[in-house]
């Protein structure tokens, strides 16, 4: 049976999770959860099977954390008010690609919010500078490695950070804007990670950097 990773930090307000491919996830919003799926083949990863993610138990201002060929995939739902930060002009002056020209993304992401629906973000959870797993933080606290910044991502490996959709601050170690996977929304409240919307092609591979 496939087994969920610890959460690895203190936040209540990130879910962290680990899934297999095929398998759908589900998870309660109030609890740490652990999943027990059917575990997928070697074969199955490795061909980067689709993954179904169930988004109602995701409150507004949570993250929860998939795998989807064996890479971490955040899974952020935004309120309204994380939603007009990343409108912020003044935000965008402070980021390295604000309008997402580099590909890191498919054509369908290729927007402000990074995203097929602005509410829903779905990101690669690898820094693009040396690929450590960023740290999510929704909004400043006292707990926020840095000041002044909104909230995010939060590399701590070098110190870079991210938007709530996954760009780049200029300044910081990494390059590039978080990868967005390939993905659709199976109905209103199921993602389906690893394929694209109908009509669309988008490969993984096609990005600029992992
Ligand atoms: S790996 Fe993220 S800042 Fe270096």
């Amino acid at each position: 049976m496939e087994i969920v990773e610890q959460q690895p930090q203190t936040r209540r307000d990130f879910l962290y999770l680990v899934t297999g491919a095929t398998a759908a996830i589900g998870v309660g919003a109030t609890a740490w959860p652990f999943i027990d799926q059917m575990e997928p083949s070697a074969d199955t990863l490795a061909a980067g099977a689709p993954i179904d993610v169930d988004l109602t138990p995701i409150a507004p201002g949570q993250m929860i954390r998939v795998r989807w060929r064996g890479a971490p995939i955040f899974i952020v739902n935004r309120p309204p008010k994380e939603l007009d930060t990343l409108k912020d002009k003044k935000l965008a002056a402070e980021l390295r690609d604000p309008e997402s020209q580099v590909r890191q993304q498919p054509t369908y992401a290729e927007n402000w919010s990074r995203s097929v629906k602005p509410e829903y973000g779905v990101y690669v959870g690898i820094c693009t500078h040396l690929g450590c797993i960023p740290q999510f933080f929704p909004e400043p606290s006292a707990t926020t490695p840095v000041t002044n910044w909104p909230g995010g991502f939060f590399c701590p490996c070098h110190g870079s950070k991210y938007d709530l959709a996954g760009r780049v601050y200029s300044g910081v170690p990494a390059p590039y804007n978080l990868p967005v996977p390939p993905y659709r929304f199976a109905s209103d409240t199921k993602l389906r990670i690893g394929e694209n919307p109908p009509g669309v092609t988008f490969e993984m591979n096609s990005v600029v950097q992992m």
